[in-house]
């Protein structure tokens, strides 16, 4: 079969790269894809928009593309599988109704309240004045979040009152455009944050093993937020009882809602979980897509081919399939960033060295990079073309030997201003991080991070 994946990230490429382990899977197409989907033969990219859903059925109808796999929020939150189920062509992924879970945090809150789904206290406004006559009742530690997508840059986690009505302010005061025209205070959680992404065909829900990803430019969980620096999977916080607890306090209730209210939801449910100092699972927040860089470490471990699991959403059969399967040991991923990021960084610089990182048997899944074409004979070149550029990821027996050789990979890549963050998976290694205090403590301070930033 022909697939076609839309995105151009870290997670569309391992999404590529685990559909082409199958022999089912003849090829890949990639709306935009990236320098990874180019490079690799059985891959074809089209430099289309993620949102030109009409290039999107075009390139399906031209090149009998059997499933498409929507990657990214964007699309989603207008309307894609909508337009493309329209069309009889099968999309993984929730349609539009399905993506406000991720599209509208106030939204998602109702719908958690509703089916009483653990999660933060909350309130919505939209008024400036209503907002801030409810923070000085609430004081700080306090949450502020615009209700509408802000590529991850919308939350503020505020320690002191004055910091909350500052985010209350710049968000009612257009900083976010209509993604700030509401906001949502919640409740702060304190705890450690782990990421359990389920499978959904609307009716039936099916976790994939957790992961935890580190969102901090800095090691020691230190500095702004990111789209994430790197991830581990399987993370042994979640136990199998905690597991369990999280299918049936979470994930089948949340489905169970969305259905509720009339919502075909066929696609990931990815819960992003507070699990709280006593042990319980709370809801953060909700995405309606897989994570990413949690990607980068979870579908490599699938034994179960990937494409079965994607088109049994899709034709609401899970329920119908045998229990996942996980190869045995650990992945851990580090993703090597443009120095400066999650500020301004240089784009356009060369990378190379790659098949050296792959020799050490790790795989490089590529981010932000372009490959620009030479007049042929190997004339090509790989170049940065983003924050966030390669997710260097290896599967090992345990966490240790899964992270040596990730990092003995990193050090055999050429890219002049690679950033990356030595400490990944410091909660599951052997290294001297233990020290460092919870990463979401309140003691630890959040003052003066800047927003978070894809
Ligand atoms: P979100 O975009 O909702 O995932 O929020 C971004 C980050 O802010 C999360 O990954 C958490 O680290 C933090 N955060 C969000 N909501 C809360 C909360 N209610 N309590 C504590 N931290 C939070
Ligand atoms: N890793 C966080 C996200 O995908 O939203």
């Amino acid at each position: 079969m022909k697939v076609l994946v839309v995105g151009n990230g870290g997670r569309e490429h391992t999404i590529a790269h685990v559909l082409l382990q199958s022999e089912q899977v003849e090829r890949v197409f990639c709306i935009p894809g990236n320098g990874g989907t180019a490079i690799n033969p059985r891959c074809q990219n089209f430099a289309f928009a993620a949102t030109d859903f009409a290039a999107i059925a075009r390139v399906v109808s031209t090149h009998g593309i059997s499933l498409v796999v929507v990657g990214p929020e964007a699309p989603l939150a207008v309307g894609i599988v909508d337009f493309l189920r329209d069309r009889h062509i099968p999309a993984f992924g929730p349609t539009q109704a399905g993506a406000q879970i991720e599209a509208s945090k106030s939204w998602a809150k109702d719908l958690m309240f509703e089916a009483g789904v653990p999660t933060a206290a909350s309130a919505t406004f939209t008024e400036l004045a209503a907002a801030k006559a409810y923070l000085q009742q609430t004081g700080a530690p306090i949450v502020v979040k615009a209700d509408g997508l802000a590529a991850g840059k919308g939350v503020t986690v505020a320690m002191t009152l004055e910091e909350a009505i500052a985010a209350v302010e710049a968000i009612l005061g257009g900083q976010f455009g209509s993604a700030g025209s509401s906001l949502v205070i919640e409740e702060f959680m304190e705890g450690r944050e782990v990421s359990v992404l389920a499978l959904t065909d609307g009716r039936t829900v099916r976790p994939l093993i957790p992961a935890q990803d580190h969102k901090r430019i800095g090691e020691g969980d230190t500095g702004p937020n990111t789209g994430g620096m790197g991830t581990y999977a399987p993370a042994p916080l979640v136990t199998p009882e905690l597991m369990a607890r999280i299918e049936t306090e979470v994930l089948q209730p949340t489905v169970a809602a969305l259905a509720a209210r009339g919502i075909d939801y066929r696609g990931v449910l990815y819960a992003g979980l507070m699990i709280t100092p006593e042990g319980d699972p709370r809801v953060v927040e909700f995405n309606c897509r897989f994570g990413d860089p949690e990607t980068q470490v979870v579908l490599p471990l699938l034994e179960t081919p990937l494409h079965e699991l994607l088109l049994a959403c899709v034709e609401q059969r899970l329920g119908d399939l045998p229990p996942i399967a996980w190869k045995p040991g650990a992945a851990g991923c580090v993703v090597v960033a443009a120095q400066g990021y999650p500020g301004s960084f240089a784009k356009g610089t060369a990378i190379s060295g790659l098949e050296a990182a792959e020799a050490t048997g790790a795989m490089v899944f590529h981010a932000g990079t372009r490959l620009v074409r030479g007049n042929g004979n190997g004339s090509d070149r790989l170049v940065s073309d983003g924050g966030r550029v390669l997710g260097v990821t290896a599967i090992g027996a345990d966490f240790d030997a899964a992270f040596a050789t990730v990092y003995e990979a990193i050090a055999a890549i050429d890219y002049p201003d690679k950033a990356y963050r030595r400490d990944i998976g410091y909660q599951v290694r052997q290294q001297p991080w233990d020290h460092l205090p919870l990463p979401n403590a309140a003691a630890s301070g959040t003052a003066d991070n800047p927003p978070t930033s894809t």
